[in-house]
């Protein structure tokens, strides 16, 4: 049969691989003949190409990763991310949107014509629309430095530096969209609903489960990693290839029944 995931042989870098949506990518991506190389600060065990540490948080730690990579590259997917609360607010936008970006932007210039970027954000993020105007001038800021001293002077941050750091993303993705198509690389990210992993262990340590379970999807459970892990490996492939500059939200329809005001908008989604 047709190879028509088509990643037999593609080079694919992964970051957050050691754990959840982005380990049970890899080891997708592993099984589909993709050449693996994963980028996490904690050991990863999926049986990848290539493991390299890194700290999204940290612009050497990036800047060495980005040296250890291939020159040429097909598919990058940004999986790391930690939640506020437990981990601070300043680094928690900090690994989640700025360290992904300054890695996406150093590897930018070495994704094939035709290859495609694939992050991870959040229903968290969803609000975005209505955020706009900072989260554009948040962005405009660029670099690593600025973006910091931004959010240490953004003391108001910390009532939802998770959400922010993923409507970041969202931006992100979609102003990147137009002059990556130029190139004939894509980028897309997606949005998904509450899910089983470290990251949702570390998170109900200071939310009460029941609060998260208001945002759990029609079908009433979370969502298991690989269940999220399998839409960002199709957003990858060249079934998508002609889906640019789209958030998509994986969430067995919790942002329907908001915007069809069918529950309530808690997050104030537009
Ligand atoms: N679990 C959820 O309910 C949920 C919902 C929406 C979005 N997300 C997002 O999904 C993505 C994957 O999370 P997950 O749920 O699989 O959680 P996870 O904790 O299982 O995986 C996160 C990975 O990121 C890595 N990581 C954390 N800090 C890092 C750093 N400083 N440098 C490099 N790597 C680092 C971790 O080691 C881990 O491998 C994250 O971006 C998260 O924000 C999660």
């Amino acid at each position: 049969m047709k190879d028509v995931l088509g990643y037999a042989g593609k080079k694919v870098v992964i970051t957050g691989a050691a754990s959840g949506m982005g380990a049970a990518a890899a080891e997708l991506l592993v099984e589909l003949g993709a050449e693996v190389h994963a980028l996490d600060i904690a050991d990863v065990k999926a049986p990848v190409h290539r493991v390299v540490k890194v700290d999204m948080k940290d612009k050497a730690s990036i800047d060495a990763a980005v040296q250890a990579l291939p020159a040429e590259i097909d598919v990058l997917f940004n999986c790391a991310g930690v939640p506020h609360p437990p981990f601070p607010p300043v680094d928690t936008v900090m690994i989640n949107f700025v360290g992904l970006r300054h890695l996406t932007d150093a590897l930018i210039p070495r994704i094939r014509s035709g290859g495609s970027i694939a992050s991870i954000a959040s229903t968290a993020g969803m609000a975005w629309k209505s955020n706009l105007e900072r989260v554009g001038q948040f962005l405009d800021l660029g670099g690593f430095e600025a973006a910091e001293a931004w959010l240490v002077d953004s003391p108001d941050l910390k009532a939802d530096a998770y959400g922010f750091s993923k409507q970041c993303i969202i931006v992100y993705t979609q102003r990147l969209a137009g002059e990556l198509a130029k190139r004939g690389i894509r980028i897309n990210c997606i949005s998904p609903s509450p899910t089983e992993s470290a990251f949702m262990t570390q998170l109900t340590t200071e939310i009460p489960e029941d609060a998260i379970k208001l945002f759990h999807p029609p079908i009433g459970r979370s969502a298991e990693p690989v269940e999220m892990a399998r839409a960002l490996v199709l957003l990858g492939t060249d079934l998508a290839g002609f889906i640019s500059g789209v958030n998509v939200p994986v969430d067995y329809g919790y942002c329907a029944e908001v915007l069809m005001g069918r529950r309530d908008n808690l997050l104030g989604i537009t």
